[in-house]
């Protein structure tokens, strides 16, 4: 398929509805959970996502089966397991396909799933995953690029994480579900992903208690049973936190539907902190500026929930890049997430980095330039930065930008922005 790009025109502020869809880092690890039983489950507000296209794709080639019944929701058959390796391709395009090691370890005692490779923000090890499967009695072993897990019967454990790593909190809970006894698992992931997660588990015959807490209790049971489960997909907060930085760059006025405000605390708490207005109603969350008052420098820094979110920390760059004073993010999750930096200097923001922290100088406006996202929430800074810049932007690498939001532009579009989706020309190189 040919490379696309956006082409964007400097627009008014945004103004009007947003519905926000379904969480792209809870469906993950439930779609991966969803190995667990040998009964089908529907899983409902599901968003249209190449991630999520990614990862059905990976459990069809295990053998489950995932069929598409409606708008958001699919029917998951996991009854007929015909192979416990994962494909060297599918884990290279989606780091998130090694949550399904849990699963097979617990369900039939074995996987083999390609080691992730780094990837643009950082080296991602999963060597917190691979110490809770041994804690749990399984037996690892690595060659030729792969990691094979194996045990005859997984038992609980306690174990504390050295880092509340999501993934890990997630791959390791679903294997404790299956396993005989009880499991503690201490200095955990806390967010509200996790907690979807182990409401799944839940839904289907799982004993987890303390989700959403940094200490999560695992009564292991024998089987599992998803039949005639529906599990509806909590809301993306990381996309509800970037149409409320939209609203701030464009000095707009938005109102975000279907959106858990709690779940959006810290990016609420840091816009207003930015002279930003948010007020929370039964019918959504609505972002306003007063065009009178400038956005205001603001330091942030990055931690695991329910901190400032890290996949917040690029959109919110641009907002600072534009805001009156200096700001200060330090990113405290991964080492290498300021890509999105030397693009938007490209298109006149004044930033340093130093260390782990990136210093903002609030410049009047950006100007248009030709810019490449390199990971998908670096791509949503620079669509949000490009949207009030002074001329046209062209950005190339979209298809990160697609791993995590249904046609942005189409949602931007809708709320007054001016983003053309366009193929781009290969030059011909043999000329
Ligand atoms: C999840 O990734 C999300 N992805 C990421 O969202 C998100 O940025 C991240 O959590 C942090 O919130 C999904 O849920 C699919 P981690 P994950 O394990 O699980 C280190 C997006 O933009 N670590 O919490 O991979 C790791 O190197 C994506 O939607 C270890 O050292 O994140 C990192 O520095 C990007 N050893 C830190 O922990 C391990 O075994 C956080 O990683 C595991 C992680």
């Amino acid at each position: 398929m040919m490379a696309e790009k956006f082409i964007v025109t400097p627009c008014e502020s945004l103004r009007g509805n947003i519905e926000i869809g379904g969480a792209k880092n809870a469906v993950l690890p439930v779609l991966a959970a969803a190995l667990l039983t040998e009964e089908s489950c529907t899983l409902q507000n599901v968003p249209s996502l190449s991630d999520v296209d990614s990862m059905r794709i990976l459990i069809e080639s295990l053998g489950a089966k995932t069929t598409t019944t409606g708008k958001g929701t699919i029917l998951v058959d996991a009854s007929n397991i015909t192979s416990l390796e994962a494909p060297y391709e599918t884990v290279g395009k989606l780091r998130a396909s090694f949550l399904v090691m849990g699963p097979l370890l617990a369900r039939f005692g074995q996987a083999k799933i390609p080691l992730p490779g780094g990837c643009p923000i950082g080296s991602r090890p999963v060597d917190l995953h691979l110490k809770g499967f041994a804690a749990l009695g399984a037996d690892i072993d690595h060659s030729h690029g792969f990691v094979t897990a194996t045990a005859n019967k997984l038992h609980g454990a306690k174990i504390y994480l050295d880092f509340p790593s999501v993934g890990a909190t997630e791959n390791i809970m679903m294997a404790a579900a299956l396993a005989e006894g009880q499991t503690i698992l201490e200095n955990c992931a806390s967010e509200p992903e996790i907690v979807d997660l182990a409401n799944f588990l839940n839904s289907i015959g799982g004993k987890i208690r303390g989700a959403g807490t940094d200490t999560i209790k695992i009564e292991g049971v024998s089987r599992l049973h998803s039949k005639n489960i529906k599990h509806s997909i909590i809301p993306d907060r990381i996309e509800a936190g970037t149409f409320m930085v939209a609203a701030a760059i464009t000095r707009g006025d938005v109102t975000l539907t279907n959106v858990l405000a709690d779940h959006v605390k810290p990016v609420t708490a840091k816009l207003k902190e930015a002279n930003i207005f948010v007020e929370e109603s039964d019918n959504g969350i609505r972002v306003f500026c007063d065009k009178k008052m400038d956005a205001k420098a603001a330091d942030l820094k990055t931690l695991p929930y329910p901190g400032f979110p890290t996949d917040m920390q690029a959109q919110f760059m641009s907002l600072l890049a534009t805001a009156s004073g200096t700001s200060v993010i330090t990113e405290t999750v991964f080492e290498n997430r300021f890509m999105q930096v030397g693009e938007l200097k490209r298109m006149g923001a004044e930033i340093k980095i130093e260390s782990r922290s990136a210093i903002i100088e609030g410049v009047k406006s950006l100007t248009g330039a030709q810019v490449v996202a390199s990971d998908l929430r670096a791509g949503a800074a620079l669509v949000l930065a490009s949207l009030r810049a002074d001329g046209i932007t062209e950005i190339t690498g979209i298809h990160h930008i697609d791993r995590g939001y249904d046609h942005l532009e189409l949602q931007l579009n809708q709320l007054g922005a001016r983003i053309e989706r366009v193929s781009e020309k290969t030059i011909d190189t043999q000329a």
